[in-house]
């Protein structure tokens, strides 16, 4: 549970490429241009120019996306910021004025028309990306300690596994650290035990190049087995519930099926159009439903990868996390949008049952209760919330934590809830 991260250690190795660069520059300390073009349009651009919703038919996905242009035609003339469409545009020459919901701040601009004018050099990665990483806010590494991007209780309600910057540390219910495991690539962004509490994977990678799973022996504290798979990081992993398949969702957009005893990948579901972060089986085993930043939830049939229905719709933004409920007829899913949304699944899709505006930021983790009857959400306003479960009527805030809390996990009893902070803590917090 838990996919948004960011985080000191990311933090580190990414002002260690900046010192390095600043480096060979003479000491420059100001970004480089196209870093800096590339921060902006991620705030404030990319919401309505991405690869779902294209306004002008112009996606800022990419730098190539970007040079391909929209409608009217290139978007920008490299080295000429007075005849590029975007800086005229937000400049107000040309409308209508973007961005459309605003303006944009005069250093902006300036930033923008420099980085033009400079011959508009690429950027590196996708701007998803960066407007990923930019929540929680990157800050200054007060804190040595790397954020705890996910968690997970084990089903004896003993051990809580906690995913962080290439390690997963095994904590006792309460607080106490009692192992570490390393040796991980990056953030491990997603942790869970087997339903039988043999086994804990864990999800991690490294952007643009590959997916890495890791099967752990908890009780001994051992790795069990290792693989990579998909072409960038892993956000989420989820045992079937007899424990034999693994499936793994990236930002590659890809959904993977393996055999967990011996790693061999059994099929790959394509369909989502945009990076997977979130997946969780039915309690039967026969379904797997998923969570995209293409906005939609879906839901397939594992014994053939064939998608099942239309897709549950509704949201207006990238969904960070779902939770099936104990019956198997009921999901809920959360981002961007600030909702938290429950489907009714049918025979050919769902309908929406109920939906409530959540927190005054995107949704960053979903959990629910073992019995079904509570929702607990973690939203980047650093607030915890308890919810009726069947219909969204809030029961319960916590107090609002000193950090962004990353992820969630309920113990076994019902009884006990783990918080997972940025700030690299874990507190455990009774469930009303
Ligand atoms: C709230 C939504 C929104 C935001 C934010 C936004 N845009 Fe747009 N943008 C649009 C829409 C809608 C259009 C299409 C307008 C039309 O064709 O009348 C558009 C069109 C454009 C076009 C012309 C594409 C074409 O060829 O038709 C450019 C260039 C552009 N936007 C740049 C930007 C830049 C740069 C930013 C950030 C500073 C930005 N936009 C932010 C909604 C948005």
């Amino acid at each position: 549970m838990g996919v948004l991260s960011s985080g000191p250690a990311s933090l580190a190795g990414f002002l260690l490429l900046a010192a390095t660069a600043s480096g060979s520059a003479g000491g420059r300390s100001e970004p480089a241009p196209a870093e800096a073009a590339s921060k902006i349009l991620a705030r404030e651009c990319y919401s309505c120019h991405n690869q779902v919703k294209r306004s002008g038919s112009l996606s800022l996905h990419t730098y190539r996306t970007l040079m391909k242009g929209g409608n009217k035609g290139p978007a920008l003339v490299p080295g000429r910021s007075d005849e590029s469409r975007m800086i005229q545009m937000v400049e107000g020459l040309l409308e209508p004025i973007m961005p459309e919901d605003g303006f944009l701040a005069e250093p902006d601009i300036e930033v923008l028309r420099a980085w033009v004018d400079a011959g508009a050099p690429p950027w590196e990665g996708d701007l998803g990306r960066m407007r990923l990483e930019r929540l929680p806010d990157i800050r200054p590494a007060e804190t040595v300690r790397p954020e705890v991007a996910s968690l997970a209780f084990h089903p004896g309600g003993t051990m809580v596994a906690a995913g962080s910057y290439r390690e997963v540390r095994l904590l006792r219910p309460g607080g106490e650290v009692q192992a570490r495991l390393t040796g991980l690539a990056e953030t491990v962004r997603s942790v869970v035990f087997s339903p039988d509490g043999s086994q804990l994977a864990s999800g991690a990678g490294m952007p643009s190049r590959f997916g890495e799973v890791k099967i752990w022996d908890p009780a001994a504290r051992e790795l069990v087995r290792g693989w990579e798979g998909h072409t960038d990081c892993i956000y989420s992993v989820a045992f079937s519930p007899d424990g034999s398949v693994l499936a793994t969702a990236s930002y590659d957009r890809l959904i993977k099926l393996w055999e967990v005893k011996t790693g061999r990948e059994i099929r790959t579901i394509s369909g989502h159009v945009d990076a997977v972060y979130s997946l969780a089986f039915n309690p039967a085993g026969d379904r797997l439903a998923s969570a995209s930043a293409d906005r939609t939830v879906k839901v397939w049939d594992v014994a053939s990868g064939r998608q099942l229905g239309t897709p549950l719709s509704g949201s207006t933004a990238e969904l960070f996390t779902m939770a099936f409920y104990p019956g198997g007829r009921r999901i809920a899913a959360a981002g961007t949008d600030k909702m938290i949304r429950i489907w009714d699944l049918g025979a050919d899709g769902g309908t929406l049952a109920a939906s409530v505006f959540s927190h005054d930021g995107p949704v960053i983790d979903l959990s629910l209760t073992p019995d079904g009857n509570t929702l607990i959400s973690a939203g980047a306003d650093g607030r915890v919330k308890f919810w009726d479960a069947l219909s969204l009527e809030e029961r319960k805030a916590l107090e609002a934590q000193p950090d962004t809390v990353l992820a969630l996990a309920v113990s076994p009893s019902g009884e006990t809830l783990a918080v997972g902070r940025y700030d690299g803590i874990v507190v455990f917090e009774p469930i009303p």
